[in-house]
């Protein structure tokens, strides 16, 4: 997304900051309380798309409650910081690895923030390591990183291996709470274990990709905050801050009116598509003091990673992932300095983030 869509925001906020779109036939919604108020009031703003005439779609992200809360649960304990915790020292040997093989000409996306999260995940999952770079190519298909004819091969061929991984009854770990997976009296079928798969892919990889990314930005742009961060304090602060100022999910675009109903006295349909604007949130004056800055708060209520019932499972995670990918630049780089002339930026306007970062 450009800079220059957080002027748009503003604008939309000022102007009472619900808009219709008629070209997306969608409501956006761009201040921090109606934002929040849609995401907490899951029983009329659904995740399903059949309430606008999609399609269901196998994962949680797109189911309502109580069957979300089932699904969600499955996997939810190992999500926890206790858990997550366990995995540190395993994140960190990652980081440290990848970003000791960088150079200088070295692309930061591709070598560093895209590898990181895509390897933890791989590590959560127990992937074989021989497998890991199959795992890899086939997560940019996922994501939309990759697209051509060769997806086939080998999407057949990671459902291959995964239905073989599942079909060993593994003992522990995330891939065992799937194996055995019990709801409305019987086993997750194996599209449904390899759904929980997909859906870890799509939500882990890119937005902690993005936030690295992005936190790189910050200390390219600001000379001095790179003093700032000499606690633990400042340095939950500037993460925090970063996922408020530069959000790496600016929307999500799939909330559907389950009934017709009213926000801030507007009159909305069921089966309406609703889209809301995180980004726009996060910028919201009478929600933040000098939005436009980034400032290391001590309080910071962002909505980066949503709220209410789908609110990110996986942030317990991110959060690590974030504080180690920081350390190990500010511990091997004296100087953070993006090369703005070499380095691409997304335009995609629902992301915020960097297709190729390098360093002056
Ligand atoms: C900076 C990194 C991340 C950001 C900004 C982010 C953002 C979000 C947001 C905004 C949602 C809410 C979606 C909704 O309400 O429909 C969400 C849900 C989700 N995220 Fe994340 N996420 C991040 C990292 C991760 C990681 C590391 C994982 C897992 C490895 C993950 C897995 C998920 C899953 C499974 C959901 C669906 C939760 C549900 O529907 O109950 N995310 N994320």
């Amino acid at each position: 997304m450009l800079d220059e869509n957080f002027d748009y925001y503003k604008n939309a906020r000022d102007n009472g900051g619900i808009i219709y779109n008629r070209e997306n036939n969608c409501w956006e919604i761009y201040t921090y309380d109606a934002c929040k108020y849609v995401l907490m009031h899951d029983d009329i703003f659904s995740s399903n798309p059949k309430y606008a005439g999609g399609t269901s779609g196998l994962s949680f992200i797109n189911m309502d409650n109580p069957e979300h809360k089932d699904y969600r649960n499955i996997i939810a304990p190992y999500f926890m910081p206790t858990k997550i915790n366990e995995m540190t020292s395993e994140i960190s040997d990652i980081s440290d690895k990848l970003i000791r093989n960088l150079n200088h000409d070295s692309d930061i996306v591709g070598n560093y923030a895209v590898e990181l999260p895509v390897n933890v995940i791989s590590q959560l999952l127990g992937i074989p390591e021989e497998d890991r770079t199959k795992f890899k190519e086939w997560s940019d298909y996922i994501i939309g990183n990759k697209n051509d004819e060769n997806f086939g091969l080998i999407n057949n061929y990671m459902i291959r291996k995964l239905s073989g991984l599942f079909s060993k009854n593994p003992e522990n770990g995330i891939m065992s709470v799937i194996n055995n997976g019990y709801i409305n009296n019987k086993n997750l079928n194996i599209n449904e274990k390899i759904g929980y798969i997909m859906l870890l892919i799509i939500g882990g990889n890119e937005t902690t990709t993005n936030l690295i990314t992005n936190m790189l930005k910050v200390l390219s742009d600001n000379d001095d905050m790179i003093n700032n961060l000499n606690n633990d304090r400042a340095i939950h602060n500037f993460i925090e801050e970063t996922l408020r100022y530069y959000s790496p999910i600016q929307f999500l675009p799939h909330r559907f009116i389950k009934e017709d109903t009213e926000l801030n006295g507007i009159s909305m349909k069921k089966g309406q598509r609703v889209s809301v604007f995180l980004g726009s949130a996060n910028r919201d004056k009478n929600m933040f003091d000098n939005p436009d800055e980034f400032i290391l708060r001590d309080r910071n209520e962002h909505i980066a990673f949503g709220r209410g019932s789908h609110m990110c499972i996986g942030a317990p995670l991110a959060s690590p992932e974030a504080k180690i990918a920081l350390n190990d630049f500010l511990h091997y780089y004296n100087r953070i300095k993006i090369d703005h002339k070499k380095s691409v930026i997304l335009e995609n306007p629902m992301v915020y983030g960097y297709k190729t970062m390098f360093f002056e």
